[in-house]
């Protein structure tokens, strides 16, 4: 019998390839995403390399001196600490994120900073017209930054362009827009966005030039996702924020150059992106008096000590099965805590409604917040409030053992400075020095509960 078409469906979520179409996709789950393509090229005919040989390859000692790559800081602190201290030339950059949320904005306040410290840089949109990105640049005040743009969605002459202009840098925005004439699908497609990227960062390897490709988050699945392209870059940066918080914050998901978790946070003005130099103090802000079900949590986000609130509310609800809302924190890891709380230390959630919130659009994924949120599950079921000015972290295991987590001096330095007067943290880990604060060091949840909401 002859063999069927060879196209692969691909889903435009998460990459995932499988033979045939299915409604939702197996990876990720997500509905109506799953595409037809056409494979890419079959490859060379004959079924083995053979005996033609190749080029030798130039092999090297791993203990090769290499000096490590000469950065360039664009000045904008939050933006170079999250690249791992500036920019690397040849690197090749994904910043993604959802529409609206002001990609376009950082990039070309990043385009200006890096081409006042003396980059030759290209801004290639594919989504607005030079004229709007000059007016844009105007109302951010960089209207005289030299700064190269062009509009353009055409790949072949995006890099004739940039082989004859061999920039230091050139800013894609944004590569679900980009079109290769070679590959025979729609833009916005997998197989598109993925020739795309492979083109530029191919590019910036071979040219020395560093390549920042912008990528929309998308809901639906008719346009592939920055997702599906994650894996050809050096480097993964994630612009989040909540619509209607000013707050934005650019984490580092993967970064061959530096640390990842790193996050950098700014705050959308009326004159575009300003950098906010010390975000606990931004994030506890809008705090008012303690209530019950809200906590402060010591986190380290990278290299450095965050301060944030976690609010809990809990409700008796009318539902057979009970509500379990997050925003900001892991339902998963929150179940979790609910059924330690229920197994170890006797409290039930049955017939409660829960809702789990981290103030000021934070999204928080360190294990260390762990008490903190068992913390404001029970100051919320008990209507009682933690004693004042009061951080709490931990790490909580399933025996209900409490785990010591890292970096505790820096947490404590952090909320120190932020004129808390006590801390509750695990038991273990390295002695340190509380700094001032009243240290309250505890070995299990039971004793948690115990000691800080009475029996329970
Ligand atoms: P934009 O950078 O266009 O988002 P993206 O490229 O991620 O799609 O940002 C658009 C939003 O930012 C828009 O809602 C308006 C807002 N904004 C400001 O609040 N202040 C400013 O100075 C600018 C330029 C944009
Ligand atoms: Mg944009």
């Amino acid at each position: 019998m002859a063999k069927a078409s060879k196209s692969n469906f691909v889903c435009a979520n998460c990459g995932n390839v499988t033979t045939k179409w299915s409604g939702r996709c197996e990876a990720c789950g997500e509905w109506n995403s799953i595409q037809e393509e056409a494979p890419l090229g079959t490859g060379p005919a004959s079924k083995t390399i053979g005996a033609a040989r190749g080029r030798r390859v130039t092999l090297s000692d791993l203990a090769a001196e290499e000096a490590p790559p000469p950065r360039t800081s664009s000045g904008i602190a939050e933006f170079d600490r999250v690249l791992g201290g500036g920019l690397v030339p040849a690197s090749a950059i994904l910043v993604g994120g959802d529409p609206g949320i002001g990609k376009s904005t950082l990039l070309l306040q990043a385009a200006a900073a890096f081409a006042a410290e003396g980059l030759k840089v290209v801004y290639i949109s594919g989504e607005e017209a030079s004229a709007q990105i000059r007016m844009r640049a105007q109302r951010l005040g960089l209207g005289a930054a030299p700064v190269m743009l062009g509009a353009e969605t055409n790949l072949r002459d995006i890099l004739t362009t940039l082989e004859a202009e061999k920039p230091d840098l050139a800013i894609i925005d944004s590569v679900q827009t980009m079109w290769a004439d070679h590959v025979e699908s729609a833009p916005g497609s997998v197989s598109q966005v993925r020739a795309a990227a492979h083109e530029l960062t191919a590019f910036a390897k071979r040219r020395n030039t560093a390549v920042i490709l912008v990528g929309h988050v998308t809901k639906e699945g008719q346009i592939a996702g920055p997702r599906v392209v994650e894996h050809m870059v050096d480097t993964v940066l994630y612009f989040e924020g909540e619509r209607g918080h000013q707050f934005r914050i650019l984490r580092a998901v993967k970064n061959r150059f530096g640390p990842a978790d790193e996050i950098g946070v700014f705050e959308m003005t009326g004159g575009g992106l300003s950098e906010v130099p010390n975000p606990s103090a931004l994030f506890l802000s809008e705090r008012g008096q303690p209530a019950p079900g809200s906590v402060v949590f010591a986190g380290i986000e990278g290299t450095r000590p965050v301060l944030c609130e976690f609010q809990a509310l809990v409700a008796p609800t009318p539902l057979a099965q009970p509500r379990r809302t997050t925003v900001g924190w892991d339902g998963g890891r929150l179940a979790m805590i609910l059924a330690v709380l229920e197994a170890r230390c006797g409290i039930p959630f049955a017939g409660l409604d829960v809702y789990l919130n981290v103030a000021g659009g934070m999204k928080i994924s360190e294990p260390a917040a762990d008490l903190a949120v068992a913390a404001a599950l029970l100051s919320a079921r008990e209507d009682a409030g933690l004693p004042p000015e009061t951080v709490v972290f931990g790490e909580i295991s399933l025996s209900g053992a409490l785990r010591p987590v890292s970096q505790t001096e820096n947490r404590l330095k952090e909320a120190q400075k932020l004129g808390f007067s006590a801390a509750i943290a695990p038991e273990g880990g390295k002695a340190v020095d509380p700094s001032g604060l009243k240290l309250n060091r505890m070995s299990d949840l039971a004793a948690f509960v115990g000691d800080v909401f009475g029996a329970g």
